[in-house]
């Protein structure tokens, strides 16, 4: 059975600008917000409170979300990595967090600059005072499918890093193909063992990159398995510094056209946001990869 309702988790403005070449203007991130926001979503994924170094596209996150204070009704999540962040994100009112772990080796050391088990220890403080200051913390899981140095990831090998966020406090899960090499049966097998170890379906989101165009099929295989939070990026943006292979998210508007299509409801005007993506794609110099955004847009 499909969900009747499915939240979409929009990444755009962190996942997709976090991989540009360009720094864009703060400005134009606000703009790009506020433009998804009046589209009618209603998670917008901000910035991130990481090492500016790492991610130099980010920097500016103590003077953008100030910026977003007038958006009522708008859930901002930040990224944060570890207490620092934390702090970072607080002191502006943060109330909605996501760490992120790796289920692999090769990419907690990219990403974090530590193992798997350091990386979950340097969040658990995180998790527990974001928890202690009533803020929703989402932790997302890379490499769940397969990871650029390690190929395959072994589904026990996520099932484990999974159920330590949950044992941790994380609300819920963000599922990461984050190279998109996963494939729908694939996702129903990890679900189905995620459920059997006591993750319930209702705790999981998916984030899939689109590398392989199998990022839709993947999607409608978790909401076939009752999956009904989805995170997609405007136009297609997205990509990891720290995973080469990765390419852009799962694009919001092919994901509204399928659930248009699919008489699911997501209260977002698929007009409003192609216009978007549109704009930020001229910002950025280059066509959005969408392809429900060309199709509507004759780009
Ligand atoms: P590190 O070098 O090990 O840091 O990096 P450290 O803990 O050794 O600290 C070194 C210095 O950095 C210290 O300063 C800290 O205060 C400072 P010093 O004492 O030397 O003057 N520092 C900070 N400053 C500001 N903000 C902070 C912060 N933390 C430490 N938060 C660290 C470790 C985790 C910080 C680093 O590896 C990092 O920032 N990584 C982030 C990488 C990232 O953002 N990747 C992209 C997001 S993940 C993703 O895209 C995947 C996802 O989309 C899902 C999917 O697709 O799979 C979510
Ligand atoms: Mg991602």
């Amino acid at each position: 059975d499909l969900p009747a309702h499915v939240r979409i988790h929009e990444v755009g403005a962190r996942d997709g600008l976090q991989n540009e070449k360009s720094v864009v203007p703060t400005e134009v991130k606000a703009e790009f917000v506020h433009r998804l926001a009046t589209a009618g979503l209603r998670t917008i994924e901000a910035t991130s409170f990481v090492h500016p170094k790492w991610v130099p596209q980010l920097a500016d996150a103590e003077q953008l979300f100030p910026m977003l204070g007038d958006l009522k009704g708008v859930a901002l999540p930040v990224l944060v990595p570890n207490e620092r962040g934390l702090d970072r994100a607080l002191a502006l009112g943060a109330h909605r967090i996501a760490v992120f772990a790796s289920a692999t080796e090769s990419f907690a050391k990219a990403n974090l600059n530590r193992t798997v088990d350091e990386s979950l220890a340097m969040f658990e403080p995180v998790v527990a005072r974001a928890k202690a200051d009533r803020a929703h913390v989402r932790g997302y899981l890379s490499m769940c499918f397969g990871d650029p140095w390690e190929g395959a990831v072994p589904v026990h090998q996520v099932v484990r890093v999974a159920k330590a966020l949950i044992d941790m406090g994380c609300d819920e899960l963000s599922l990461g193909d984050t190279i998109g090499v996963a494939t729908p049966a694939h996702v129903q097998t990890l679900l189905a063992e995620l459920n059997e170890e006591g993750v319930p379906t209702s705790a999981i989101g998916v984030h899939f990159h689109d590398t392989y165009g199998q990022a839709l099929s993947n999607t409608l295989a978790a909401l076939q398995h009752g999956v009904s939070t989805v995170d997609a990026s405007a136009g297609g943006l997205g990509g990891c510094p720290y995973a080469k292979s990765a390419t852009g998210n799962l694009a919001t508007e092919d994901l509204v056209w399928m659930l248009q299509g699919l008489g699911i409801d997501t209260g977002v005007d698929l007009g409003l946001l192609t216009a978007t993506s549109v704009w930020m794609a001229g910002q950025l110099g280059r066509p959005s990869p969408s392809r429900t955004v060309r199709a509507l847009s004759h780009q």
